[in-house]
């Protein structure tokens, strides 16, 4: 039923017979041609914690400049003969941690009508992350702009992309291989591994030469030798923090915030009860940010987050970056502004 709905709507669409769908869509933008349409492909909504989520600032901000706002779960889109769509949902946002959202749905939309998605989704970058990619690459094509690009998603892995900045980091192996990571532990001492696609500071272990466990870890982390992870050297200066520096439409954003492991833990990561602070940049930070963000922009990506421990880089944000909302409050911020200052004026 719905495909046939599309595909005589899609007909009359090319035939420029205006379609009762898009009177929806027009109604609910004012009618105002002017008005940006902006996407968001998000986890649920109703789940997340208005206080520390950096999407809804997003949201907010562009519902502040009368953007018509559209919400849809990875799950509602689908490509069909060629063009993307999704059922969407008419989204407004309040700045209230009890009663933050409302959704109307408005059926099955095809994304080429929207100007702006943001795509927010957090990972696991599983297969079904990187189909979305696909399909959100397809909207691309046709005149909407991604955020970040869907390619570069996929592209920029965010533990391996510091490769193509060595210059800013530690000594790091990227390899599957057990005596290869041993070797490297054995001459660096102290040093990290983690998965390459790990989050909010899940499977990174501590390990050094005499650890008991390293075989065990080594292990079960590489699946047997058959799938490749980090080991970095251990950076010392951890303990002053793991500091998040966000880069938007290639500027770095002049405060980072500094991630305090929480007691009986090493890792930096509030998913795993660190605390925060907001820091100034040092000239060291605006350096590897100088040193990254022509990359990142080149690519599309003009949301990310740097997490700098000491004086180097030790990964690249790319998917679901946060830290808005923090950062907004402790010094006056209006980082999700700054974005959307750069995306209207690339879209004028
Ligand atoms: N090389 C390192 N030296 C010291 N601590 C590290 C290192 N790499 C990671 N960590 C710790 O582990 C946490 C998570 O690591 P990170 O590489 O940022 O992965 P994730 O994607 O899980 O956040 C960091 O906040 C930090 O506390
Ligand atoms: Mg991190």
């Amino acid at each position: 039923m719905v495909f046939a709905w599309l595909e005589s709507e899609r007909q009359a669409h090319d035939n420029g017979i205006p379609q009762k769908m898009d009177k929806v869509m027009s109604e609910t933008s004012n009618a105002n041609p002017n008005v940006l349409k902006t996407g968001v492909v998000m986890d649920p909504i109703g789940q997340i914690k208005t206080y520390k989520d950096s999407t809804f600032a997003m949201l907010l901000e562009a519902q502040r400049r009368d953007h018509a706002l559209y919400y849809m779960e990875p799950g509602d889109i689908f490509a069909k003969d060629g063009r993307v769509f999704a059922g969407m949902q008419q989204l407004e946002v309040r700045d209230n941690t009890t009663d933050w959202f409302s959704l109307v749905p408005v059926g099955n939309r095809p994304l080429d009508e929207l100007d702006i998605v943001l795509m927010r989704r957090d990972p696991p970058f599983d297969m079904g992350y990187i189909y979305t990619t696909y399909m959100l690459e397809l909207a691309e094509k046709t005149g909407t702009m991604i955020i970040n690009r869907p390619q570069s998603l996929r592209d920029a892995n965010e533990k391996f992309f510091i490769n193509n900045f060595p210059q800013c980091c530690v000594p790091m192996l990227i390899s599957s291989s057990s005596s290869l990571i041993r070797e490297f532990v054995l001459q660096h001492g102290h040093c990290v591994v983690k998965p390459l696609d790990g989050m909010g500071g899940e499977s990174v272990f501590q390990v050094s030469e005499s650890d008991m466990n390293l075989n065990v870890i080594l292990e079960t982390i590489t699946l047997h030798d058959s799938r490749p992870v980090m080991a970095q050297r251990y950076i010392d200066e951890i303990s002053e923090g793991d500091k998040r520096i966000l880069v938007v439409n290639g500027e770095p954003v002049p405060y980072a915030l500094a991630r305090y492991a929480g007691k009986g833990d090493f890792r930096g990561n509030l998913a795993k009860g660190g605390s925060s602070k907001g820091v100034p940049l040092s000239d060291r930070d605006r350096w590897i940010c100088e040193q990254v963000a022509p990359e990142l922009k080149k690519r599309g990506i003009l949301f990310a987050g740097l997490d700098v421990i000491g004086d180097w880089l030790s990964e690249v944000n790319v998917t679901s970056p946060t830290c808005i909302r923090e950062l907004d409050k402790e010094f006056g911020l209006n980082i999700a502004g700054q974005l959307f200052d750069g995306v209207e004026a690339m879209l004028k």
